[in-house]
């Protein structure tokens, strides 16, 4: 969801912690020599800060070494790079095309109706169509020409939705709203070397708002779960906000609960938020999509409790239209971006996620149990017994990199305690933020995607941006976090200690620090020494790592082009070389759109890239139909005409 906020930053900046700002500035001083020298133009081939060790080594190529800065091209990005772009339509690198698999409202059963953009579409239609706003998805092959794509749907625009804009909302609307939510799941075919959708196929299925699913794990039939349609707490009726997603090793799909506070609302004007409610950003005025105004269930004054059972991360079988998705609740409660799944050395499922929200923190989950390869069912329950830990970040006065810590969140330790008002691990898991709270983990700027490196060693997330940081007391400059107000964000990146994903400590660099090189000549808002005005982006979002290393990066910005934005142009894309730091733009996106979701053919000649709200707020897009057309939604599948690997 595109959550930018555009004012000028520059004059706060001045008033910013100026010792801790010229320390930090100290530390990419190398950057200024560069520029000083005349070489910044030739590329970004630098990294932000010299690797620690440890780093180093788990990134290592033959070509790394602890100082990358090395004026040779990537071996690994074979495309050249493209520059910014304000128009409304997908521009990628010479020898690249696109085509639409599949945009909002496209039918996926037989008897499904066409996309029809007067505004008026009933939900009978809409559950049998494409969801809206496609993001995290996964490509799941059954054979070489045949494949189940599980596709995110995350909220709607209900201005580009509905023929009054939103304004006239109505019960059949918010049906209508609810239907084109949570997940798309649809067989596609390949014809004439291109993947298509396969409407016929037995295993497609829409997920909405309100199918049933199964609430698993430590906080199951807990007394906050239940409410007076479910007195058992374990039976839920849906999924929303579907952020980013992740996959199991047992072939199951991942789908992210991000922001289901903006679903709950009430016309109670003597109801008064309640300390959950208040932690998690649920308000009594429901601003945007009225849910609670005609579906009780989103009352937030009759039910309290529904909240607590969105929020979460829930395992859907691609492969089993008849399967009940489960909600994972030991996975925590947090606003979920993605999931990011590895399978450690010893057997056991490790999963890092990010709770996207100004301040709040990166976590950690840790199956007790090992993976068994012959027993696919058994393997969900990995994910309903382990341990769920946050991470801290500590760094030196002067560094942008340091040594990190997983603190386990565990009823009984670490201050989870009844007296601090956590009864049992049920409790520390639906009060996730707060228990991350209480045990100290590092307020972040908005941890967006988490992505593992194929070969393991090292783990990296995007933090978007921030406004808060450095004005609230919670969220203090730090050497991760190092910007007053951060408007362009940054990716982190750590180490597992030994490449052991259960270790509890790791080290930690900053892969990159975007910024605006032409409007801030030196220091931290200038960007990292591998971001230069060629290359420069705001708010990195999307995060994913191809078979080859190649790190993509995808942006959910300002695309105002203008003041600290200047340059920055429209949403897009970029390949990195994660062992040289260079960045290079591969793909620009429509008007008032966000690049989100990423998934590719097994053989990755095919990459998959949602193009997600162009023209929201009535912005002036008519992507992907043109002309006068209503813009939609939809996902690109991108070729190479010479049929090769994508960014190779
Ligand atoms: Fe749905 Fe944090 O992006
Ligand atoms: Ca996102
Ligand atoms: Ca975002």
């Amino acid at each position: 969801m595109s959550q930018y906020d555009d004012h000028d930053y520059s004059s706060q900046l001045q008033q910013a912690d100026s010792e801790f700002t010229q320390l930090v500035e100290r530390a990419l001083s190398r950057r200024q020599f560069l520029r000083r020298a005349g070489l910044a133009g030739l590329g970004a081939f630098f990294m932000a800060a010299p690797l620690t060790q440890a780093i180093a080594e788990a990134v290592s190529t033959a070509s790394a070494t602890p100082d990358a800065a090395k004026l040779v091209p990537s071996p690994l990005l074979g495309f050249k790079g493209i520059p910014a772009s304000t128009a409304d339509t997908v521009v990628l690198p010479d020898g690249y095309n696109y085509q639409i698999l599949i945009s909002w409202g496209d039918p996926i059963f037989p008897d499904a109706p066409a996309f029809d953009p007067s505004g008026k579409t009933p939900a009978s239609a809409q559950e049998r169509q494409m969801g809206d706003n496609n993001d995290g998805m996964t490509f799941f092959p059954i054979d070489e020409n045949r494949a189940v794509l599980a596709i995110n749907n995350e909220y709607i625009n209900p201005e580009i939705m509905f023929a009054h804009q939103g304004k006239a909302m109505t019960a059949e609307d918010v049906k209508t709203s609810q239907a084109a939510h949570g997940v798309s799941i649809f067989e596609v075919v390949k014809k004439d070397g291109h993947w298509v959708v396969d409407k016929t196929g037995k295993l497609n299925r829409r997920i909405t708002a309100t199918t049933p699913m199964e609430i698993t794990g430590p906080a199951a039939g807990h007394a906050l779960m239940k409410t007076s349609a479910d007195a058992t707490g374990t039976k839920a009726l849906g999924t929303m906000n579907n952020c980013s997603n992740g996959f199991t090793p047992w072939g199951t799909y991942l789908t992210c609960e991000e922001n289901f506070n903006n679903y709950f609302g009430t016309a109670n004007g003597k109801f008064e938020l309640n300390e959950q409610m208040q932690r998690y950003g649920v308000e009594a005025k429901e601003k945007r999509y009225q849910w609670s105004k005609f579906d009780e269930r989103f009352d937030i004054a009759k039910n309290p409790n529904e909240m607590n059972r969105f929020g979460w991360v829930v395992e859907i079988d691609p492969m089993d239209p008849s399967s009940t998705p489960k909600k994972h609740t030991a996975l925590g409660h947090i606003k979920h971006e993605n999931a990011a799944l590895v399978l450690n050395g010893d057997g056991r499922v490790v999963v890092y996620m990010g709770d996207d929200e100004r301040g709040e923190y990166i976590y950690k989950y840790v199956s007790n149990g090992q993976y068994k390869a012959e027993d696919k069912h058994a393997n969900s329950k990995l994910l309903d017994e382990g341990t769920l830990y946050v991470a801290k970040f500590t760094a030196a006065p002067n560094e942008l990199k340091g040594q990190g810590q997983w603190i386990e969140l565990t009823h009984g330790k670490n201050g989870l305690t009844p007296e601090n008002g956590f009864a049992d691990q049920g409790e520390v898991l639906i009060k996730t933020r707060q228990a991350a709270t209480q045990v100290g983990g590092t307020t972040m700027d908005r941890p967006e995607w988490v992505a593992i490196h194929p070969n393991h060693k090292t783990v990296f997330c995007t933090l978007t941006n921030n406004k808060n940081r450095g004005k609230k007391d919670n969220q203090p400059l730090d050497g991760v976090n190092p910007r007053a107000e951060n408007p362009y964000g940054q990716i982190v990146r750590w180490a597992p200690t030994n490449a052991d994903h259960t270790a509890t400590t790791f080290d930690w660099d900053l892969f990159v620090l975007a910024g605006n090189p032409t409007v801030y000549k030196e220091g931290l808002m200038a960007g990292s020494a591998n971001i230069n005005p060629e290359n420069m982006f705001n708010s990195p979002d999307g995060l994913g790592f191809d078979k080859d290393g190649r790190l993509w990066i995808l942006t959910d910005g300002n695309y105002s082009n203008e003041k600290d934005f200047a340059g920055m142009g429209n949403n897009q894309m970029f390949g990195a070389d994660p062992n040289t730091g260079e960045i290079r733009r591969f793909l620009t996106g429509p008007i008032a759109c966000e690049i989100t979701g990423l998934t590719f053919s097994p053989d990755y000649t095919t990459m998959f890239v949602g193009i997600q709200h162009p023209g929201e707020d009535l912005l002036p897009s008519h992507f992907p139909a043109g002309g006068d057309s209503k813009p939609r939604s939809s996902v690109l599948a991108i070729t190479r005409t010479d049929g090769g690997v994508i960014g190779a």
